[in-house]
């Protein structure tokens, strides 16, 4: 079952007019909320980050965060499966085409579910390949906009290089990931870039950054070179659907010095099974009205 502009309905009959201008022009901005046994995973964190990607592009909120939390678990509730990925994308509607954003449209909002199917141990155990690639998206890569073109081409070279995701430097420094953020370690410490208009604030960033911080491992928050990450001890993604992810081979050379290189690192092993432990405390919590 999905939503699409008040009513609910099966994905098949959910239609909307070739004239929307997310279709025409991707103008419009989406967010992607974990769900583990039904209870969706730092809610208020993605409706804010929402909230801020629809204030960048102009568009006004169509619902309160009452009312998207009540239309977030009527999804969860319509749809088989415990741990769900919930999906929502407003657009800023149909319109006659014009790159000027026409005022007084009605936002199209759409929201669907699907099943939430986290790494396998044996992934989590072997770790992902990447592939480096020059970062040639906008400069606005904070605002969590459809328009995922870029961020498509850059995926998809990483899949025909059998990689699991394309890791993006721009003039020599890490940015992110094509979706996903990006950790590395360095002579022990975890460094990850600080949050700009170059990188998407991932809520899983914020997740293992308390986490890092909360247990005294050692951090930093900084600018990381690309030198860095090409000879990082441990390369990490972080995403709402792969959690904390080890890279364990970057453009085909193992990450990680001595015996232990092309293997998940000793950090990495701790961050995931923290991870693991603060998301079962969250869902063991009693849900707050
Ligand atoms: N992507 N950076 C980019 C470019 C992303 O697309 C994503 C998430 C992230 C991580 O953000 P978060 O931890 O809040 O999921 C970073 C989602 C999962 C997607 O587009 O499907």
């Amino acid at each position: 079952m999905v939503y699409l502009n008040g009513e609910f309905m099966p994905i098949e009959q959910a239609k909307i007019p070739v004239l929307d201008r997310g279709f025409i022009f991707g103008d419009g901005v989406y967010e992607v909320i974990p769900v583990y046994s039904r209870r969706p995973f730092r809610l208020g964190e993605h409706l804010t980050r929402l909230q801020a990607s629809l204030e960048a592009v102009g568009l006004s909120n169509p619902l309160a965060a009452a009312k998207w939390a009540e239309l977030v678990g009527k999804i969860i509730a319509g749809n088989p499966w415990e741990d769900q990925t919930v999906y929502l994308q407003i657009t800023r509607g149909p319109a006659k085409r014009d790159h000027t954003f026409p005022k007084g449209l009605k936002p199209t909002v759409f929201v669907m579910a699907s099943e939430l199917v986290p790494p396998s141990a044996e992934l989590v155990r072997s770790g992902a390949a990447a592939i480096v690639l020059p970062d040639f998206r906008w400069l606005r890569c904070d605002i969590k906009s459809t328009s995922l073109l870029a961020n498509c081409m850059l995926r998809t070279a990483a899949t025909q290089a059998g990689c699991a995701e394309a890791i993006l430097v721009r003039e020599g420094e890490l940015t992110e990931a094509s979706a996903s953020n990006v950790f590395i370690v360095k002579d022990g410490t975890v460094l990850a870039p600080p949050k700009s208009r170059l990188i998407l604030p991932g809520i899983t960033y914020d997740v293992v950054v308390e986490i890092l911080r909360a247990n005294t491992i050692a951090h930093q928050i900084r600018r990381v070179a690309e030198s860095e990450l090409r000879s990082a001890e441990e390369i990490w993604i972080t995403s709402s659907s792969r959690e904390v992810l080890a890279i364990t081979t970057l453009d085909g050379a193992p990450v990680g010095h001595g015996g232990d290189a092309g293997k998940p690192g000793a950090l990495f092993a701790r961050i995931h099974a923290l991870y693991q432990e603060y998301k079962a405390s969250v869902m063991r919590a009693p849900a707050h009205a």
